[in-house]
């Protein structure tokens, strides 16, 4: 089974997520994929409670706790609205919010205490790609992010090259399986209940078939393409 993750980021207003939300719930039970909504933050409550089978995720959250933090969204409020996946450490949130690999992390362990299933974003950027160490950026990365100590439960890594979102340019496909591959395997110093590697960054109607056929990669996390009734509809 394959992860397709929705990140409809601040793409859409309410009426809109709720028509994709309506589409997505009028499909029948799925063996081969398993889809996870990020709408805006502000919708979560609205979406659902009219789409209770739809599975959602927030695109953030943040570490500031309950109380004066005017602006945050802490964990609790989370748990409180059933929501069960979160995002972290998106490289929007990296770039627009100063969000680090330690703060990922931090993040990571306040997920994984709260019992939330964490989808957690890394990749490197054009120039470390051009001079070919990706492999090393990506180590670096992980051994920020994780713990050995820690056992884990389920986690979900995206793997999203921060030069490919929303740029129109992937990798070729061999390279993400390969860069895939890559985690899998380091990622055996690290102990998991589960975890599933995905690829992201301009994921759309024409590459979605080739990329889910890899063999490392256990699905997509897909943006701009995701706010397209003819993209969603691919999975119905
Ligand atoms: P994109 O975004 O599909 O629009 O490239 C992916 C992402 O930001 O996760």
């Amino acid at each position: 089974m394959k992860y397709i993750i929705f990140n409809w980021k601040s793409y859409l207003n309410l009426k809109e997520s709720i028509n994709l939300s309506k589409i997505i719930s009028r499909f029948k039970k799925s063996k081969k994929f398993k889809i996870i909504s990020a709408p805006n933050n502000f919708f979560h409550l609205a979406l659902s409670k009219n789409f209770k089978k739809n599975i959602y995720a927030t695109q953030n959250f943040d570490l500031d706790g309950r109380g004066a933090s005017t602006g945050s969204l802490d964990v609790s409020h989370l748990i409180e609205n059933k929501i069960k996946y979160t995002i972290i450490g998106h490289s929007e949130m990296r770039s627009n919010h100063g969000e680090t690999d330690k703060i990922v992390s931090s993040k990571l362990d306040a997920s994984i205490n709260n019992k939330l299933i964490p989808i957690v974003c890394i990749g490197e950027s054009l120039n470390i790609y051009k001079s070919k160490k990706t492999k090393n950026y990506l180590r670096s990365q992980i051994n920020t992010i994780f713990k050995r100590s820690q056992k884990y439960d389920q986690i979900i890594l995206a793997y999203e090259p921060l030069w490919s979102i929303g740029t129109g340019l992937t990798p070729e496909l061999s390279e993400i399986d390969d860069i895939c591959k890559f985690l899998t395997k380091i990622l055996e110093k690290y102990t998991f209940k589960k975890i599933n590697i995905l690829y992201g960054g301009s994921v759309n109607l024409s590459n979605i078939s080739e990329i889910l056929k890899l063999q490392f990669v256990n699905g997509v996390l897909v943006g701009s393409a995701s706010t397209k009734s003819s993209f969603i509809n691919y999975f119905k």
